[in-house]
């Protein structure tokens, strides 16, 4: 309860605030330990140490990557003129985020000679375009045709470079564009493919939930502890990105040196063992925007729709066995630290109503699919007296129709009968396969094969070797909820104390 005491809400315009609000208190902490975030590049700087990576993991669709060196005065001219493109695009604040990333590389740099090289880089500054998988491992020859990386001829002024994106996607965006006007969001709920950008948008809600929990040093007592674990367990095992799958590892992992009795240190700095130097999802996440979530108002949407998508994201992936601890940990993930007051009691009173222990995951999938329908029922009233929502995304009865025409039985105006074999499969592929469809290849995904491979990376990041892996995954499927991973790495921990104490 302390919880909700510290953040009291009330009232659905409060609701707004406290579901839209979050970024602001990371911002906040970020600008406490980042410095004058206002005068940083936007443009990426990339290196040969990071150039395959960041190119590999950004959700943008296009990149722009400059070459150039930092004594030639022609770039150090150029680069506000570049600048003023990239602040379109890049960071936090980008006007149209998730578009385009762009980046640079000091050819001067020694480090960066090879790749320069591979780029064929012949003079300063040197502009390349293409999509982003494109550039990894890429590379750039002069004469060879039919690439998909090309060379951004006119790129001379702000001007001519923005000119010459929006013919190549086809946009109009212009430089002194403001964010959320002029807005090319999804706005297309018929369409079946753009649930694949929600990949990123899991992410973004996983990291800043953690990072509400953080600001508001949200873990007060041992049951919101025990809350808070599960949740992690649940991440650790069910979380479709493999780094934020890493992270929660990495924080069960450490759990008791973290918060010892439930206590939690959180500083982002300064001693090892706080909260703040586990970030969930890796150190690149949270980026500050959502994408397939994204609003068309400034207020709307974000957080709040990629924790329905991470929730729905969790329920598919849940094996009959689990399926009652799951429903428990969301329930009171959601009671413990989801700090919107009206939607933690309405959820909650779902929860309480449900009186059978789920047996099945189907019922479980299907229990999140009808709470969430209950929830947008609810809204599409208030919402529609109160002109609170998002204009072009008005809450709807889902999947309607057009989505998913096999799921409904009948529909009259008032009610609809649902196939529920029909809208079940709907639901395991949609929140399944097709949104990870688009990304798969690159590694931020893993999929179920993939969790040998996570062990023995998490092995490596922690240094626990204690217990044999077969030994401990035997302990671990005997005891534990959430599969095996997620206990397996609880048993580490155990493991890992004595051994510390003796350093
Ligand atoms: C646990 C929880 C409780 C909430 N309670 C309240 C509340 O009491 N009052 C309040 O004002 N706001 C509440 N909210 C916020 C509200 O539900 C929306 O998240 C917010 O208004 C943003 O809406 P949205 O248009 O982005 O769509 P959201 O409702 O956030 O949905 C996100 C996306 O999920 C898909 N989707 C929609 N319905 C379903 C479904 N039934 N099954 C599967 N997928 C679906 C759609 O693609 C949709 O765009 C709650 C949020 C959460 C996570
Ligand atoms: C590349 O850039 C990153 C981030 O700025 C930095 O941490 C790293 O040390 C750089 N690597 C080299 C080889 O310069
Ligand atoms: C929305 O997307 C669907 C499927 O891609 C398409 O058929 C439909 O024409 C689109 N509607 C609008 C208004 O763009
Ligand atoms: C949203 O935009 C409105 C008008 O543009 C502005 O007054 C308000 O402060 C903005 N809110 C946030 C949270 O940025």
């Amino acid at each position: 309860m302390s919880v909700v005491h510290l953040v009291l809400f009330s009232g659905l315009l409060s609701l707004v605030i406290a579901v839209s609000s979050s970024p602001g208190s990371r911002s906040i902490l970020r600008d406490i330990g980042g410095g004058n975030a206002d005068q940083k590049d936007k443009a990426v700087e990339l290196n040969t140490t990071n150039f395959d990576s960041v190119l590999r993991d950004t959700p943008a669709k296009y990149a722009v990557v400059e070459f150039f060196a930092h004594w030639c005065p022609a770039c150090r001219n150029y680069k506000p003129h570049y600048e003023k493109v990239a602040r379109l695009f890049n960071g936090p604040d980008a006007i149209h985020p998730g578009m385009v990333l762009m980046t640079r590389v000091d050819c001067a740099m020694k480090t960066n000679t090879k790749l320069c090289d591979k780029f064929s880089i012949s003079h300063y500054p040197m502009l390349f375009w293409g999509p982003p998988s494109k550039f990894v491992s890429g590379s750039w020859e002069p004469k060879k045709e039919k690439s998909e990386i090309l060379v951004i001829d006119d790129g001379r002024t702000a001007d001519r470079l923005l000119d010459w994106i929006n013919k190549q996607i086809g946009s109009s965006y212009r430089l002194d564009d403001k964010k959320f006007e002029n807005e090319h969001v999804l706005s297309n709920i018929t369409n079946y493919e753009q649930i694949s950008q929600a990949v990123y948008d899991i992410e973004e809600a996983t990291a800043e939930a953690f990072d509400i929990i953080l600001s508001h040093k949200a873990i007060k007592s041992s049951e919101t502890s025990a809350s808070f674990v599960r949740f992690i367990q649940l991440l650790a095992a069910h979380h479709l990105s493999r780094r934020c799958r890493k992270g929660a590892a990495e924080i069960l992992v450490n759990y008791d040196d973290i918060c010892p009795s439930g206590k939690c240190s959180y500083e982002e700095s300064g001693g090892k063992d706080t909260l703040g130097n586990f970030p969930i999802c890796g150190k690149d996440v949270p980026r500050g925007y959502y994408m397939f979530c994204r609003g068309s108002k400034n207020d709307t949407r974000g957080f709040s729709c990629g924790l329905w998508v991470l929730f729905h994201s969790l329920s598919v992936k849940i094996e009959d066995g689990e399926s009652h601890f799951a429903f428990t940990t969301i329930c009171d993930f959601v009671n413990n630290f989801f700090m919107c007051d009206e939607c933690r009691l309405h959820f909650n009173d779902m929860c309480l109503s449900v009186k059978t222990p789920f047996k099945k995951a189907r019922d479980f999938v299907l229990w999140v699919w009808s709470t969430h329908n209950k929830v947008n029922e609810r809204l599409m009233k208030d919402e529609a007296s109160l002109s609170t929502g998002d204009p072009k995304f008005p809450k709807i009865i889902w999947p309607p129709k057009e989505l998913c025409p096999s799921c409904y039985l009948s529909s009259d105006q008032k009610k609809i009968e649902w196939d529920h074999d029909h809208v079940y499969k709907f639901l395991k592929n949609y929140y399944g396969p097709k949104l990870v469809s688009v990304y798969k290849e690159k590694s931020v995904i893993g999929s179920k094969e993939e969790t040998n491979i996570a062990t023995e990376d998490l092995t490596v990041a922690t240094n626990a070797l204690v217990v044999p892996i077969g030994a401990a995954l035997a302990i671990a499927i005997a005891s534990c909820a959430f599969g095996a991973l997620a206990c397996y790495w609880r048993t580490q921990q155990k493991n890992r104390k004595p051994r510390r104490s003796w350093n």
